[in-house]
């Protein structure tokens, strides 16, 4: 793209963590393949023929996890679907054995709390365990947590919100350490930092293709072989009997070229959005005063850059920024369009005011040096003109 002056008008996605554009390779190729429309069940040449592409791209997606064998990646619907077969397969077990623990963190996606506040009501005894300051676990905590009765350990790889990378290697001796089942949720680590099932240690580990420049609608589950499932989809044996329904094709093909550009691509993609996050925080913090950055300083994803803008209020400074063309997002995406404070920020200690006038700056192979200065540019009047139109102290 050519550089523009700072000024010109522009639009500038910064919410690639909400979502990302399908790649143009991972467009052609499903659309290529749409003719391999066969049920790939089906035992004729067509048949085997979409089935022949289908195990290729489960292979692609399970060297994107570092797994040996492709047979421990299912396909799913999303991240949702695959973090409901894990809680899911919990409640089941759960309800015959004798543990019964579940630990899992606050600041995790609303679809594993939500599953965790389900196993709740149903009587399983649950632990949301906080976070530091950077939103990291507390290991002392989490050892105190688990014990002879724990069935799951679920801590997601990378937060969606601040971008804070979890130790999972260290979680993982923990949880397998006290014989637990292991979970984590790699939607937001997968395609960004490098993902290593057996370095981890999980048993069960979520991922979803459209955070990676794939299409909607599909999604992942590793399963360590002899790890329990229970389908939440019953019907025919695909996918082993762990997930029934019809093959999606396309959606499978373009999941398994997005991984594996992923792979390829990803001391590239952390050298380059990682420059450019840089760029973007300390434009900030030279340009805004009190702008406070929240998340891991170092153990941070690369392209997520969350600012705490005291004085501010978020909706707001999303929607300034909406209309010089610039795309952000406050707090979760699922969470936009409640008025509830993020649980990702008062769970690393920020009080409602701050945690109300927080944005995500998330960046993407797209991004350029053009877009964060244009980015940079056009902060500091929004914020300078929403504190002077606040009453509140700062
Ligand atoms: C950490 C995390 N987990 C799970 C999900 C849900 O994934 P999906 O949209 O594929 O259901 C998201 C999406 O925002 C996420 O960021």
């Amino acid at each position: 793209m050519a550089e523009q002056s700072q000024n010109t008008h522009r639009t500038v996605y910064m919410d690639y963590n909400a979502t990302t554009p399908l790649r143009q390779e991972v467009k052609e190729e499903m659309i290529k393949d749409l003719e391999l429309f066969a049920n790939a069940s089906s035992l004729h040449e067509a048949g085997r023929k979409a089935r022949f592409r289908i195990e290729e791209a489960r292979a692609s997606v399970a060297k994107l996890v570092s797994a040996n064998d492709p047979d421990n990646i299912i396909f799913t619907s999303g991240g949702s679907e695959s973090n409901n077969t894990v809680f899911a397969t919990m409640f089941h077990l759960g309800r015959k054995g004798k543990r019964r623990g579940i630990v899992t963190s606050q600041i995790e996606h609303p679809c594993v709390l939500n599953a965790a506040m389900w196993l709740k009501d149903e009587g399983f005894p649950v632990t949301f365990l906080g976070v530091d300051e950077y939103g990291r676990i507390r290991m002392d905590e989490l050892e105190k947590a688990v014990g002879p009765d724990t069935l799951l350990v679920s801590v997601m790889a990378a937060n969606n919100e601040i971008g804070t990378i979890q130790d999972m290697a260290a979680i993982g001796k923990i949880a397998k350490g006290a014989g637990a089942w292991f979970h984590s949720d790699a939607t937001q680590a997968a395609g960004k930092v490098p993902v290593n099932v057996d370095s981890w240690g999980v048993d069960y580990l979520t991922l979803s293709c459209h955070k990676l420049y794939g299409p909607k609608g599909i999604g992942g589950l590793y399963i360590r072989k002899k790890a329990p499932v229970e389908p939440l989809i019953r019907g025919g044996h695909q996918e082993h009997g762990h997930r029934a329904g019809t093959y999606n094709n396309q959606g499978i093909y373009g999941f398994g070229l997005a991984a594996e550009l992923a792979f390829n691509e990803l001391a590239d993609y952390n050298k380059n959005v990682g420059a450019l996050r840089s760029r973007l925080k300390d434009a900030i913090l030279n340009t805004v005063p009190k702008a406070k950055i929240n998340g891991h300083p170092e153990a941070v994803l690369p392209n997520t850059l969350n600012v705490s803008f005291p004085g501010a209020e978020g909706e707001a400074i999303l929607l300034s920024l909406d209309l010089e063309g610039i795309r952000v997002s406050t707090g979760s995406a699922c969470a936009s369009g409640s008025l509830d404070p993020s649980h990702v920020l008062l769970a690393i200690g920020l009080g409602p005011e701050l945690a109300h006038g927080s944005i995500r700056f998330s960046l993407g192979r797209d991004t350029s040096t053009g877009d964060v200065d244009y980015v940079a540019s056009k902060i500091a009047p929004v914020i300078a003109r929403l504190r002077a139109m606040s009453t509140v102290e700062f």
